[in-house]
């Protein structure tokens, strides 16, 4: 049989399938969940320096070709995930996991980090640089001063793995640009894509969610030929060192197939997931193994970015 193991820095995980940060993991339940199923990790919901009730509802649609959401980011407080993931690495037959974070400024995300670095978490961070949903808040990642004075702050007290979950982009120049920021600094990955950001839907005459008129971050069928250019492009770019989650699209083994031939490590689920629940993590993991069988692959290296182009 195949497997579908994998690494992310110094850690190991049996499956590289998991949830991502927004689907199932706002509560200690949902991430049971997520930890008593097939799936190889689970990141936590983004976690912000206070607890927050997000945007108004209704705030996610499903749609035919994926999802909207304008979140906004509720959430019950950094702590509450940092005491979970911490509680959850002392026992012998816990999984490694990822804890999602943000500030709503960056002297907010340095209080946040300096408060992980202290605690006894021993595991991986992701640096939230894109939500696209709170008013006001522009997805980070867009501006790559900013991502810099950031992360060369960061890297000043934090020594704990740490990777940033990172928006799409759209453009050759902004991949050489992105990249050149984060082969700066000791990255342990990036996690390609986010939503992508301030989408509209409509029915009839109006739009689905209420925030923002409308506007929402994309997810689903829309996104994967985006999050697969951007797994690409980070692949191509950054240090080996520093590894990529693949996230965008994934709805069965041939979507995590194409992720992990574009040069994800790790690839997560995130509109899926909440269409399917979690019990989608062995599904996809059949249908992984399957393809990997009928190819003659025995592990995920065999042809992890091995993407062929036309000559
Ligand atoms: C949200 O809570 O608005 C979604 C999180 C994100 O897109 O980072």
């Amino acid at each position: 049989m195949p497997s579908t193991a994998t690494t992310i820095g110094n850690f190991a995980f049996d499956n590289c399938l998991m949830n991502a940060a927004g689907v199932y993991c706002m509560t200690r339940q949902e991430l049971d969940e997520i930890e008593a199923s097939a799936a190889g990790s689970f990141v936590t919901k983004t976690g912000t320096l206070e607890e927050r009730q997000g945007n108004p509802e209704p705030r996610y649609s499903d749609t035919a070709l994926g999802s909207i959401n304008s979140m906004g980011l509720p959430n019950l407080g950094f702590q509450y995930y940092l005491d979970y993931v911490i509680e959850l690495q002392d026992q012998p037959q816990s999984k490694n996991h990822f804890l999602s974070l943000v500030g709503l400024s960056p002297e907010e995300t340095h209080i946040i980090l300096k408060a992980v670095q202290a605690s006894e978490y021993q595991g991986l961070v992701e640096l939230n640089l894109s939500c696209p949903n709170v008013p006001g808040k522009p997805q980070i990642a867009y501006d790559f001063e900013t991502t810099e004075s950031i992360l060369s702050e960061v890297f000043s007290y934090f020594t704990k793995p740490l990777g940033v979950k990172l928006p799409p982009y759209f453009d050759i120049v902004h991949f050489d640009q992105a990249a050149a920021v984060f082969n700066k600094y000791p990255l342990v990955f990036v996690n390609c894509i986010n939503s992508i950001g301030n989408g509209l839907v409509i029915e009839d005459e109006t739009v689905v969610i209420k925030p923002k008129n409308g506007f929402g971050g994309i997810g689903g069928d829309y996104v994967k030929p985006t999050a697969l250019a951007n797994v690409h492009a980070f692949y191509q770019r950054l240090n080996p060192s520093i590894q990529i989650i693949g996230t965008g699209g994934v709805k069965s083994g041939r979507d995590a197939f194409e992720h992990i031939l574009c040069g994800a490590s790790m690839v997560q689920i995130g509109t899926a997931l909440h269409q399917e629940g979690p019990s989608i993590f062995e599904r996809i993991t059949n249908e992984l193994k399957a393809i990997m069988i009928e190819k003659g692959y025995q592990s995920l290296e065999d042809f992890r970015g091995k993407l062929h182009y036309i000559n």
